[in-house]
């Protein structure tokens, strides 16, 4: 079986082949806008939903030479349909039903959250059911127990700002670009985690929720103090210690959900699951490679695959969706 995946519901326009038995990547193809968006510090919708105009069709066909398939072999099609900017959601989704409208073949709407909790699974089939999964991206922190496929208990969240939200804001109270994340974490690489010391966001009888925010105005607050201007060494530092804040309390909290109910496998999953410090202090989890835990077509295909096997198809007035319940991934 052949299967097309499609995401455009970010800045990321992306299209996959994936085949089974055992299930696998024949082709992952990314193009990335963060060049289109650097300049305003943070994602543009209109802009976003026109580079995904401009690059859908060359992708898709990308993926489907990379994967040495004609449109004509595919069986499936899986794209993104909720959330995110609905403008590009609706990108991928027309395009979706337009292909399979006219390869007469089964196409599925699919969750992009319950995508980057199966990118894990892509590279390590010897990750079983149940596990805990932290979900960490730009949009969300979401702590799920994932009993089987399509079973989610949400465990706990954020209150506010996602985990990757708080770096990219971080990183303009800084003064660096866009996306913050991979600019603190090199940063990190030379600064002392220990330097200055952050607080952690607690959350009143709810030891499994998440709150960056009050983190975000802490560094802030930091910053505005400085006399003189940030020398390099203190913006390491600064980047260190705010990282080291931040990545803590995601592997404490994790770690304390996944002994209280008792399961021994955990994921990390999502933009931030790139951190090379998260993924140095919790070297017992899965991660996915750098490529899968950012956006991509792989991880809805790989959805879209089990969904299709399950005999779940949508229907031709399925809309894009900017929200979703999170209880329900
Ligand atoms: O999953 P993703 O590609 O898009 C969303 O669905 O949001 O995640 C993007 C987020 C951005 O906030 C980016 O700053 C963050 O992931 N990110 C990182 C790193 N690489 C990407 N955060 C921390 N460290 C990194 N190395
Ligand atoms: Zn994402």
């Amino acid at each position: 079986m052949f299967i097309l995946g499609i995401e455009t519901s970010c800045d990321e326009t992306a299209a996959a082949v994936l085949t089974d038995q055992p299930l696998r990547i024949l082709s992952n193809v990314i193009a990335s806008q963060n060049e289109v968006h650097e300049p305003y510090g943070g994602i543009v919708p209109e802009l976003a939903s026109r580079r995904h105009m401009e690059k859908i069709l060359p992708v898709i066909q990308e993926a489907l030479d990379k994967a040495q398939i004609k449109l004509s072999d595919l069986e499936g099609i899986a794209v993104t349909v909720m959330p995110g900017l609905v403008g590009s959601l609706l990108v991928g989704l027309q395009v979706a039903k337009g292909m399979a409208a006219t390869l007469g073949i089964p196409f599925v709407g699919v969750s992009h959250l319950e995508g980057h909790l199966q990118a894990p699974l892509l590279e390590h089939p010897e990750v079983s059911y149940p596990f805990m999964a932290l979900l960490v991206s730009g949009g969300h922190t979401l702590l799920y127990h994932v009993k089987e496929f399509a079973k989610y208990e949400l465990i706990g969240g954020t209150r506010d700002d996602a985990a990757g939200e708080a770096f990219d804001k971080v990183a303009k109270i800084l003064g660096l670009g866009y996306p913050g994340g991979p600019l603190i974490d090199k940063l990190a690489h030379q600064g002392n985690p220990k330097a200055i010391k952050f607080p952690k966001g607690k959350i009143k009888d709810h030891p499994f929720d998440f709150s960056f925010s009050g983190l975000k105005t802490a560094v802030a607050n930091y910053v505005k103090k400085i006399e003189g201007g940030i020398t390099p060494s203190l913006l390491a530092d600064l980047c260190a210690s705010f990282q080291e804040t931040v990545v803590d309390d995601l592997i404490g909290k994790t770690v304390l959900a996944a002994k209280e109910k008792g399961i021994k496998t955990i994921i990390v999953s999502g933009g931030v699951a790139c951190n090379s410090r998260l993924r140095a202090k919790l070297p017992e989890a899965f991660f996915p490679s750098p490529l899968l835990c950012t956006d991509n077509a792989a991880m809805i295909a790989a959805v879209g695959y089990h969904s299709l096997k399950k005999g779940k198809t949508s229907p031709w007035s399925l809309n894009a969706m900017a929200n979703q319940d999170v209880r329900f991934c």
